[in-house]
């Protein structure tokens, strides 16, 4: 099979080197992709969001299969177009992946069906936003852009003022554009947030092993929030009775809502959770893979994954699908640039990476790197993460971070705790 990744970050890396290593891959594109991923996909100039280029590349190159990692071209009905064409694609269409691109429109799905979930209001005027800000008592009060702002249109308001100024900042000011002409307004929840990803073709849910994101810039969960400085998997937080209760109250009654509105759902459902003292809670559903989550998810794969994806793009997924994992737990790094998750320079020459030994159960993917002439330099603000397996998380730490120390960018930054929370827990099952 000829098969097209879209996107060019960490998780497309991880994607391609999963789907890279099946028998039934004869040739893997990716589109853009970066300088990890074009050693086992061939790199096209297209970018992930150009809905047509897309189009065209995979019709030229005879693809089998398109499998989209990042959110907006989903949003931007990519699906849509490549079946309208006769392609199989991997990912939801538009109107499914709604509940990632509209945050309005998933709060509310999840209130009709009863789906556990913070209470919110939503608002389009920024004067009635105000007005609610100022007579509520109970803050913080989470303020949200609706639409798509990549991961950065969340502000915890801590009083009336700080309300107020992102309100403004987002309706007003629109400083991430459209996504902030409708706001939510949501109760601030506390407690232990978790990532639970299924694939799903909309009848048959397969769930993938709990992960954990670690989203605050620095060590101690302190710092601003970012697009995931390193992530975990399994994690303890996630109980077997706790994955079940996830499962039946949370997975299954969000894909039959999508059904029931006619939105059904193909591609994987990545539930962002908050495990409060009276259960979990969504914060958020995502149309996709997490990054980095995938990257220290895919690592603990045994089963090949392309035809796990190509059933859910087809609708054959079986129910028990059964997915045989490594026991053993996962840790992946992420190295990021200085500056991140604000603005960073670009074009750094990244050295060491061969100084990594090639070890079984560890992995660099690549997420913003480019090639410049014989260099690998930097692209963006998170860079590369490092993966590794481990009898115990600390032993899976230990490794990805002795591989980390082998590389060198200037300005390069990364967490020292990445699944300290986890050690001393108990191996999983
Ligand atoms: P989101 O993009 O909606 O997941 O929000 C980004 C991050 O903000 C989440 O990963 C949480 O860490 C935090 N967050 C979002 N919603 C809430 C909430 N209702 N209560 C507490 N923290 C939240
Ligand atoms: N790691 C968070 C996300 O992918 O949205």
């Amino acid at each position: 099979m000829r098969i097209l990744i879209v996107g060019g970050g960490g998780r497309e890396h991880a994607l391609a080197w999963k789907v890279a290593r099946s028998p039934l891959a004869e040739k893997v594109f990716c589109a853009p992709g970066n300088a990890g991923i074009a050693a086992v996909a061939q790199c096209a100039d297209v970018k992930a969001n150009d809905v047509e280029g897309l189009l065209a590349l995979a019709k030229r190159e005879r693809i089998d299969l398109t499998i989209v990692g990042p959110e907006e071209p989903l949003c931007l009905g990519l699906a849509d177009r490549l079946e309208g064409e006769g392609l199989r694609v991997f990912g939801p269409r538009r109107k499914a992946a709604e509940i990632e691109g509209s945050k309005a429109f998933c709060r509310e799905l999840l209130r009709r069906y009863r789906i556990p979930s913070p209470g919110f209001r939503v608002f389009s005027d920024p004067r009635v936003a105000m007005s609610f800000l100022e007579t509520h008592h109970a803050y913080p009060v989470v303020v949200k852009a609706s639409g798509l702002a990549g991961g950065k249109g969340v502000v915890v308001a801590r009083s009336v003022e700080e309300g107020r100024e992102a309100v403004s900042r987002l309706m007003e000011e629109k400083i991430y554009g459209e996504a902030g002409t409708t706001v939510v307004c949501e109760e601030f929840l506390e407690g232990e947030e978790v990532s639970v990803l299924a694939l799903t073709d909309g009848r048959t849910i397969v769930p993938l092993e709990p992960a954990q994101d670690h989203k605050r810039l620095l060590d101690g969960d302190e710092g601003p929030n970012t697009g995931g400085m390193g992530a975990i998997s399994p994690t303890p937080a996630v109980t077997p009775r706790m994955r079940h209760q996830i499962e039946s109250q949370i997975l299954v009654p969000a894909i039959h809502a999508l059904n029931r509105e006619g939105r059904r759902y193909r591609g994987v459902l990545y539930a962002g959770l908050m495990l409060t003292p009276s259960g979990p809670r969504v914060l958020e559903f995502n149309c996709r893979f997490g990054d980095p989550e995938a990257q220290a998810i895919l690592l603990r794969l045994e089963d090949d994954l392309l035809p796990l994806l190509l059933r859910t793009a087809e609708g054959t997924l079986e129910e028990g699908e059964g997915l045989r994992w490594d026991p053993r737990p996962s840790v992946c790094v992420v190295a990021a640039s200085e500056g991140y998750p604000g603005a960073v320079e670009t074009g750094r020459r990244i050295e060491g990476l061969e100084g990594i030994e090639a070890e079984e159960g560890r992995e660099v993917f690549h997420a913003a790197t480019a090639r410049k002439g014989e260099e690998v330099v930097t692209a963006g603000g998170r860079v590369l993460g490092v993966a590794a397996l481990g009898e115990t998380h600390a032993r899976a730490a230990a490794r990805a971070y002795e591989a980390l120390g082998r590389v060198r960018f200037e300005g390069m930054r990364y967490r020292r705790d990445i699944g300290s929370r986890a050690v001393g827990a108990p191996a999983p099952r």
